[in-house]
């Protein structure tokens, strides 16, 4: 039986990646310190895999699980923009030292295959849309120096180590699960619960800025092509969608499906984001066989139904625990 180890994997997109694993019957191990991830997003597959509380930064603890893996996704990282910029060490110290780590120990343990989560913030601000792999990275912050270093040390331990790496830059991602309740939360899980409390979210900047949100499950997906792929060990791809949406579109679209009319506010741009986002996938489309199955709007709806269950959940034991 395949024995996948998923880094980060009570986050968002590890939580989801770990139940397409285990539905594929592979053996799954989680390595992370639940910075930003919580074993809620476990809950209903607990007895199913072996969690290892573990921080990336303490390598002789990750090597021991890495050890003879046949597939390593690493996604655990601290994953914000503007977090990296208010406190830059932590980021830099998970981000860096722990995706180094992670090289390393699937390299002496001799571990199959390692995808990293990289990420379309390396690109920065381009001329030119959309977004290939072949442009020159301009990283605007901390985090997005971070990622592409990621994917710079995925390549070189490929190339001087003969260790097997594909590195996915991911786009905005969004679906259930992920955590709307820092203000360093996701954009769409900020507004998709503004939606359902029926209060007005804070667009950063003029909100023209646009973004290639990609479903969860479609990235989740892209994420197994490229364990599998050959002749691809080394390289980077993009895994977004291929479209783009300006933040007001989006929250104009969300007003329309609830039958709202709620205007956001507005807030200063925040330093360090980028302004234009959209993934050329032909790369990703032709050598991994990526095909995204979910549209934005069939993406927001299917998000919008989970959120609004879980919020029901959530009252509902708020009122059993007060008795
Ligand atoms: N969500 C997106 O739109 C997006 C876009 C580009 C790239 N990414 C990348 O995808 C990956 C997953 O992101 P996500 O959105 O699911 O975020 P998330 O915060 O939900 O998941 C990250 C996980 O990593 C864990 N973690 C953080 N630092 C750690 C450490 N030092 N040791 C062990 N575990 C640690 C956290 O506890 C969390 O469970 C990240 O690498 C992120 O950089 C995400």
């Amino acid at each position: 039986m395949n024995r996948s180890i998923v880094t980060g994997g009570a986050g968002f997109i590890g939580s989801a990646l770990v139940r397409a694993l285990l539905e594929k019957g592979h053996r799954v191990h989680v390595i992370d310190n639940l910075s930003t991830g919580n074993l809620d997003n476990l809950e209903e597959v607990a007895d199913e895999i072996t969690v290892h509380e573990v921080d990336l930064r303490h390598y002789d603890r990750i090597a021991r699980v890495i050890e003879g893996a046949d597939q390593v996704f690493h996604l655990g990282a601290l994953p914000s923009v503007p977090k990296s910029i208010l406190d830059p060490v932590p980021s830099h110290e998970s981000n860096i030292d722990g995706t180094f780590n992670v090289f390393r120990a699937a390299t002496e343990g001799k571990a199959g295959r390692v995808i990293y989560a990289a990420s379309s913030s390396a690109y920065g601000d381009t001329e030119v849309l959309p977004k290939v792999e072949t442009m020159a990275p301009r990283p605007k912050s901390p985090y997005a120096v971070q990622k592409l270093v990621g994917e710079y040390y995925a390549t070189a331990f490929c190339g001087c180590f003969g260790l097997e790496t594909v590195s996915l830059r991911f786009f905005n991602v969004f679906g259930p699960r992920q955590d709307p309740t820092s203000v360093y939360s996701g954009v769409l899980s900020i507004f998709l619960t503004c939606l359902i409390e029926r209060r007005s979210p804070t667009i950063y900047g003029d909100g023209e800025q646009t973004r290639d949100f990609t479903y969860v499950e479609d990235v989740v997906e892209l994420m197994l092509k490229a364990a599998h792929a050959s002749g691809v060990s080394g390289r980077v791809f993009n895994a977004g969608n291929g479209n783009r949406y300006t933040l007001n579109e989006t929250w104009a679209l969300l007003q329309k499906i609830e039958g709202i009319d709620l205007p956001a506010k507005y807030g200063p741009p925040r330093p360090g984001d980028v302004r234009h986002s959209q993934a050329d996938t032909s790369a990703a489309v032709q050598e991994l066989g990526h095909k995204p199955r979910f549209t934005f709007e069939q993406g927001l709806r299917l998000t919008l139904d989970w959120y609004r269950a879980d919020l029901e959940r959530k009252t509902v034991s708020t009122k059993a625990s007060r008795g």
